[in-house]
């Protein structure tokens, strides 16, 4: 049996770019739940599961990448990392970054990134460069940087990450024993749909690919790049994809396509992920599950969607938009019973 217990890249080292003996930077993440969904297979007429990414060390499924970058970083006698990011990247660059004792910087979209992605980011002690422009503008800066210094650069460019990221799909793979027909997964710089592709095609599978982006940042569907993206999954508010091509080619080969879904049809597969599956994700992650429902199944019966990263990370969105209710109420016994009893 497999032991789950261990990091991310011993657990698949045989399939990684590290040798017994690399230094290793590791918060234990990876081997993620792949939870039954009984109202989304009900709704669909399929057997729904959803991939937790979420319950990796950080809250998001980039610390599968940033575990082998960091690494490789610190192998290569790297002092620093730095990554542009919507908020996710940056807090996985953080904490391993800690945890390697290296610094770490990131450029983020000025008032654009999510209240707990920022809190864990400073509180791992790196240094925030709060970016007047967006994440695209982020990243050419970034990618210029480190063209001319030599601080390693740990977006999705970076091999490693995407050599991370594919041990989702190998999981997916081995928990389902190859049964699966399609996955549904929100695509924003686009290097974790190249990543699972890959991962299938290493493991001899071949189950389609549905990547949705949020309508008004979707240059994918378009075709075009989108100079002004705007949606409320802050996490893929991208307008000019890194891993473009391999998106593309990743949807293409699979059989499967990249679609849009609008922030109102976000919403509300954040909030019934949330209310009838118990399951609290981020914006950016629903837009998997949205998709879904938009679009339909396709005629698949097994099909994952990844829940890319935990609703935590965005409280004020959470706050804003849900199906709960509070009830201002006196310290006494009457108002409570009415409080808690009475008619919604
Ligand atoms: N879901 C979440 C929660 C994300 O944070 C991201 C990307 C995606 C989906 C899209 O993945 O970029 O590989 O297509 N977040 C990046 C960041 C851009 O900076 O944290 P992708």
């Amino acid at each position: 049996m497999t032991d789950r217990h261990v990091p991310l890249i011993e657990r698949f080292r045989d399939r990684l770019p590290f040798a017994e003996g690399d230094p290793l930077v590791s918060l234990q993440e990876g081997s993620t739940p792949l939870l039954r969904a009984p109202i989304l297979s009900e709704m669909l007429g399929a057997t729904v599961r959803l991939k937790l990414e979420g319950a990796n060390p950080t809250g998001s499924f980039k610390d599968r990448g940033m575990t082998c970058a960091v690494s490789a970083a610190v192998r290569e006698g790297a002092k620093a990392v730095v990554c542009a990011s919507t908020g996710n990247t940056a807090a996985s660059a953080a904490a391993y970054a800690a945890r390697a004792g290296i610094t770490c910087a990131v450029i983020v979209p000025e008032g654009k990134i999510a209240q707990g992605k920022m809190a864990q980011t400073l509180v791992h002690g790196a240094r925030v460069i709060s970016l007047a422009g967006n994440f695209d503008q982020a990243l050419t800066l970034v990618r210029e940087l480190t063209a001319n210094h030599p601080i390693v650069l740990v977006n999705s460019v970076n091999e490693f990450r995407i050599e991370g990221q594919k041990t989702a799909a190998l999981e997916i793979h081995e928990d389902l024993g190859g049964e699966l027909e399609a996955l549904c997964i929100p695509v924003g710089n686009a290097g974790n749909i190249t990543s699972y592709w890959r991962g299938f095609r290493e493991m001899g599978a071949a189950p389609r690919l549905f990547g949705f982006q949020a309508e008004g940042a979707a240059p994918l569907v378009e075709g075009r790049v989108i100079e002004h993206p705007e949606t409320v999954a802050s996490a893929i508010r991208i307008g000019n994809p890194v891993r473009w091509e391999d998106a593309m080619a990743a949807a293409t080969d699979s059989r499967g396509s990249i679609r849009s879904v609008s922030d109102e049809e976000i919403l509300a597969a954040f909030r019934l992920l949330a209310s009838r599956e118990g399951m609290f994700c981020e914006p950016a992650s629903a837009a998997s599950v949205a998709g879904l429902l938009k679009y339909g199944t396709d005629g698949a019966e097994q099909i994952v969607c990844v829940l890319t990263g935990r609703g935590l990370k965005d409280p004020e969105t959470a706050i804003a938009h849900n199906d709960g209710m509070i009830i201002q109420c006196a310290a006494e016994t009457g108002p409570i019973e009415e409080a808690v009893l009475g008619d919604p």
